[in-house]
């Protein structure tokens, strides 16, 4: 085994690729990574992961033991991660070892608090909504002002699938007990942390780019899907996205300035808003493979998670041109019990992920239609 002191800056077949988190995107950058003779070592808090079905090697430990991330570093040739809420002091820790981290720890920071990373995305030329930060009542009443009605006060940290996040839509008098009422309500909601108000984005639709860059700069960027959400999860990818070429382009470039700005080597998907007008607004990004990228497996030749295993690997990143046209539909809850009838309909890829509960809200597996593009 490969020791993290002299890794190699391209892991060849045999190697091993640790993976940060156990969820269904390490389960699936797992298999990408089997397909190129590469093995996997997950690392993960959790007794039972979907990922561990998968995995050459697992070690199930906290984040923060230390121990375990020495031994885990020392057991692999690069390090990767398939969630934006690795604690940054574990990433630095590894990295103090000499082991690699793909993607880094400033693309990995800046994603993990929701100021730092809106104001990143104003510092690269990029629009956010209007957003204030909120760190007590006052300061939320001060946010109110600036960001107007209806708001949304988003947790900065450890938010996904729209938890810790809550809508404010109250027009009373700024003074109305309806006004207070409301705030305090919202305050409690996000558990009174540390948080940020955003100003409600009135979109025409949401659309997402995956993009994938090398340690020596190359970047290959998939077409934009076009994302429905339904009770803060998304539900939909479809591609081709139904925008113009000059709004695709633009959603191109400032993906392309993002990775370049991070200095970014792997897989990052970003979330956009399209306003009427076509004009983007940057929603946030996410440091790894994206739940909008899925359509990629059944619709290119390469997907998204072959295309992160090959950046982090130091491979030569695939094509991401589109053979198909896609309509990725995530399976939530009780769908996934459907896969009988999902592995009868021609031209869909079905994919579950083996999780063993079902439970409301928890994405069990998704599905690929794929049509002539
Ligand atoms: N400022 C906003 N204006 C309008 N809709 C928003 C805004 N922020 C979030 N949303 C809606 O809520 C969804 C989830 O919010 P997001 O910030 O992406 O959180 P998560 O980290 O849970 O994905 C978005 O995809 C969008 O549909
Ligand atoms: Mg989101």
């Amino acid at each position: 085994m490969t020791g993290a002191i002299n890794h190699p800056d391209i892991i060849e077949p045999n190697g091993t690729i640790g993976i940060l988190g156990g969820g269904q995107l390490a389960r699936m950058l797992g298999t990408a990574a089997a397909e190129l003779g590469l093995k996997c070592h997950i690392f993960c808090p959790d007794e039972r992961a979907p990922a561990y079905d998968i995995a050459a090697q697992t070690t199930i430990a906290s984040y923060t033991d230390e121990k375990a991330l020495a031994a885990f570093a020392a057991a692999v040739d690069v390090i990767t991660y398939e969630f934006e809420n690795v604690p940054a002091d574990s990433v630095a820790y590894l990295t103090s070892l000499g082991a690699k981290v793909r993607p880094g720890a400033k693309a990995l920071e800046t994603s993990q608090d929701r100021l730092v990373e809106k104001q990143f995305i104003n510092e690269i030329g990029a629009k956010t909504a209007a957003f204030h930060p909120v760190d007590d009542l006052e300061s939320l009443k001060t946010g109110l002002q600036n960001v107007g009605r209806p708001a949304i006060l988003k947790t900065r940290r450890l938010g996904y699938d729209g938890k810790g996040q809550t809508r404010i839509k109250t027009a009373e008098a700024d003074l109305s007990a309806a006004y207070e009422k409301a705030i305090a309500f919202a305050w409690e909601e996000v558990g009174a942390a540390p948080s940020i108000l955003e100003g409600f984005v009135p979109f025409e639709r949401e659309i997402s780019v995956i993009g994938a860059r090398t340690s020596e700069g190359d970047i290959q960027l998939y077409d934009p899907a076009e994302n429905v959400h339904r009770d803060g999860i998304l539900k939909t990818s479809t591609v081709p996205a139904n925008i113009t070429d000059a709004t695709a382009n633009n959603a191109r470039a400032i993906t392309t300035k993002m990775l370049q700005e991070l200095d970014y080597v792997g897989v990052m998907g970003v979330e956009f808003f399209v306003l009427k007008d076509g004009s983007l607004i940057v929603n946030e990004y996410a440091p790894r493979v994206h739940n909008s990228g899925h359509w990629t497996q059944d619709a290119c030749a390469i997907s998204q998670f072959e295309q992160h295993i090959r950046a982090v690997a130091g491979w030569p990143l695939g094509d991401p041109r589109r053979h198909s046209n896609a309509v990725m539909e995530n399976l939530i809850g009780n769908e996934a019990h459907n896969w009988r009838e999902l592995a009868n309909e021609p031209n869909t890829g079905l994919h579950l992920y083996g999780k063993r509960e079902a439970r409301a809200g928890r994405k069990m597996g998704h599905v690929t239609r794929i049509t002539k593009s």
